[in-house]
């Protein structure tokens, strides 16, 4: 079951709506590439190589309703469904990163027909989807081949399948571990204020069958110090070239406990989330969200917070690379000095 496809016998687009879970499984499809933007934005689905892949086939979605009857047209048509596009969120660099995949496809000048240009824009969009589940099964190898028997570790947020077209970055190296028979168990971040570890991750571990417990996010600390937690495994939005992250809010306070109780903090994160022209972290862009999200919670019908009280929301935080001991990528975990190693392995997938 792939989070977001194409649906060869409409044209549209298909999204497991990430809304409704655990509640419901609902899938949900897109005709146009304006709903496929406000998916992303609205988080029917999220999490950064998803994003990605969602982004791209939004642009094949673009190419098939195009009414363009001549290839400059519908490369007008293409770039303005990319800002669009976007727009929709930030901080994921996998957005910019596939949408700029098939805009070389758009403006490749060996394409001069418009069939063959919608045609060659899906392949690429399936291109994308499929590199991904391919990408982060090597990743997960990488991650659970440090992974020793019974370790318990904290994760943070959902890093699952997802939070990508299939199998996961994160949680993809625990479900890894899990079937190589190495018993991981998992503390589970609710990650506020979306609860995307309670509802999300929860969710798909039950379904693996691995074994987790899900806490707050402000125990983790608490557990960090205990001496029973043996990593901490995370993904991330955005890799700058010296190995800063960012990834969802709290991150960045779970790796300065983990670092405080020299407890390992990984982050895995394959190399279209690595952005080498961002020198470090703190240049990277980070989404604000509604206040709804934060002041939205309820307990027994009512509003938790005082009417009429304001909030912050930040979406993510940045973890800055001296408290991350290794990176996980498709071509290997890569150690510092981040600012030599992970510009080697980010360039050793593209030759
Ligand atoms: O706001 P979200 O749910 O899109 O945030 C997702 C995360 O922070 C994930 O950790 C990140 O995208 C990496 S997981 C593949």
């Amino acid at each position: 079951m792939r989070t977001v496809s194409w649906d060869e016998t409409h044209q549209q687009v298909k999204m497991i709506d990430q809304r409704l879970l655990p509640g419901e499984f609902q899938e949900v499809s897109f005709t146009n590439y304006d709903q496929v933007a406000e998916a992303i934005q609205t988080m029917v689905v999220r999490g950064a190589p998803a994003i990605g892949a969602s982004a791209a086939f939004g642009m094949a979605l673009a190419a098939q309703i195009s009414s363009a009857s001549e290839v400059p047209e519908m490369q007008a048509d293409l770039a303005a469904a990319a800002q669009v596009l976007q727009a929709a969120r930030p901080t994921a660099v996998n957005l910019a990163w596939a949408i700029e995949r098939m805009l070389g496809v758009a403006n490749d000048p060996g394409i001069d027909d418009v069939r063959a240009l919608q045609a060659a824009m899906l392949d690429m969009a399936q291109r994308i989807a499929d590199e991904d589940v391919e990408i982060n099964k090597r990743m997960a190898a990488h991650g659970a081949g440090i992974m020793r028997e019974n370790e318990v570790v904290i994760h943070h947020c959902n890093t699952g399948a997802l939070a990508t077209v299939d199998w996961g970055t994160a949680l993809g190296v625990i479900r890894m571990a899990h079937e190589q028979g190495k018993n991981p168990h998992v503390l589970v971040d609710e990650t506020r204020p979306r609860l995307q570890g309670a509802r999300l991750t929860a969710w798909e571990l039950e379904q693996y069958g691995v074994s987790y417990e899900i806490i707050t996010d402000n125990a983790a600390g608490y557990f960090l110090s205990s001496g029973k937690v043996d990593r901490v495994l995370v993904g991330a939005d955005r890799a700058a070239a010296n190995g800063d992250v960012a990834n969802k809010i709290g991150t960045y306070m779970l790796a300065l406990a983990a670092k405080d109780n020299q407890v390992p903090f990984f982050a895995v994160v394959p190399t279209s989330t690595v952005d080498l022209e961002i020198p470090e972290g703190k240049l990277i862009p980070i989404e604000e969200r509604n206040q709804d999200e934060v002041l939205g919670i309820e307990v027994k019908g009512e509003q938790v917070a005082p009417k009429g009280a304001e909030a912050r929301n930040p979406a993510f935080d940045i973890t800055p690379n001296r408290l991350i001991t290794g990176i996980v990528t498709e071509n290997g975990v890569v150690y510092p000095p981040f600012e030599v190693n992970l510009r080697q392995a980010v360039i050793g997938s593209q030759n």
